[in-house]
């Protein structure tokens, strides 16, 4: 069920004061990270690992004895070689991707499947606010792209090349509670660029959170039919203090930057829900599962309904093929 009360991520001003509120309410948590949870002998994907929640993550399934593979757009070598050092493992390689354009995601399958074979765990973290709109190579509007559509992409190779080790494997996208503004799909203007200015950036990030779990619900469905065993998982880690905001007007940088370090959390503890996702025994079981922060809720009524999901799947199918990927 949605939540009862709405909030508010409309702009960039309500959507830090509601994360921020967020952390001060009671949750009841979900489950407990423990060391003894473990990854030995499981390669892990981390993207968008270069920065943020994504690299806080790449070093702590690293210091937890996992293969880590970091796919980053920057940041190569330097951000290998440092988490390496933070999380004491040389067990940490690197694969270069643009989740704005198709054909590196395509050439990231290639190379993930060369050099790797196959993982166990994908955690599918790039994202990003734009200030405004821009245009990828293939047409696209590079939010949607990023924070959608690239995930889909990515996703569907990963698994017609046969790189997920089949033994319990799971998929955890990044999400966020502003997935929950939205009112409705706007499925006419389904992958088709709009110019937008920051005051809509928000908004639209929202959406394509909402495109992004309603994916992840039907990607369940889909991997589970018939028989469990491919847990999909979705959370929102809370406001982290990452460069998510790096585009913000420079003027408003000072203010931001101080309020992040002030009242957001470390990418260290906001990866927590991440961690839990990725090792624990207790979800091991589920088809489906999310977090906001460590509590468990059910995602947004519109995301978890089975015909927006088939929906946006035909969608997205359909852009795939008329991209010719
Ligand atoms: N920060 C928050 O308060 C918050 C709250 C809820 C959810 N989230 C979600 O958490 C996730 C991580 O964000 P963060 O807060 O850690 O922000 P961040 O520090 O800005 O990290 C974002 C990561 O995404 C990568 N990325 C962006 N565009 C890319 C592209 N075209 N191709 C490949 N990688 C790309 C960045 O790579 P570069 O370093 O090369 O740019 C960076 O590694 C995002 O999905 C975000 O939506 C964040």
């Amino acid at each position: 069920m949605a939540d009862k009360k709405e909030k508010n991520y409309d702009n960039p001003f309500t959507a830090t004061i509601t994360g921020i509120l967020d952390l001060f309410r009671k949750h009841e948590p979900a489950g407990e990270v423990k060391p003894t949870d473990r990854l030995d002998g499981k390669t892990v994907l981390v993207d968008g690992a270069s920065s943020g929640l994504g690299f806080a993550v790449a070093v702590e399934v690293a210091r937890r004895g996992a293969k880590v593979i970091m796919a980053c757009r920057s940041g190569i070598p330097a951000k290998g070689e440092e988490a390496k050092r933070r999380s004491g493992s040389e067990n940490i390689h690197m694969l270069p991707v643009d989740f704005s354009d198709l054909e590196s995601i395509r050439k990231l399958v290639s190379d993930l499947h060369d050099q790797f074979g196959s993982i166990d765990i994908l955690i599918c973290n790039a994202g990003i606010v734009p200030k405004k709109s821009r245009k990828t190579s293939q047409g696209l509007e590079e939010m949607f792209m990023v924070n959608y559509f690239s995930k889909f992409v990515f996703v569907n190779l990963l698994l017609e090349r046969g790189c997920f080790n089949l033994i319990h494997p799971r998929i955890i996208f990044v999400a966020s509670e502003t997935h929950r503004n939205p009112k409705e799909f706007d499925w006419d203007s389904f992958g088709v660029y709009k110019d937008y200015t920051i005051q809509k950036s928000i908004e639209l990030y929202g959406y394509y959170k909402l495109l992004l779990t309603t994916f992840a619900v039907e990607l369940s469905r889909r991997l589970n039919q018939g028989s469990a065993g491919f847990p999909v998982f979705a959370l929102c880690p809370g406001p982290v203090n990452s460069n998510i905001g790096r585009e913000a007007p420079k003027i408003f940088q000072p203010l931001m930057k101080m309020i992040f370090a002030i009242f957001f959390r470390s990418p260290e503890k906001a990866s927590k829900p991440v961690i839990y996702l990725a090792t624990s025994g207790d979800v091991a079981d589920k088809t489906f599962d999310y977090l906001f922060l460590m509590s468990r809720k059910e995602v947004n009524e519109m995301a978890a309904d089975p015909g927006n999901g088939q929906r946006l799947w035909t969608l997205s199918e359909q852009l795939q093929k008329k991209l010719d990927i």
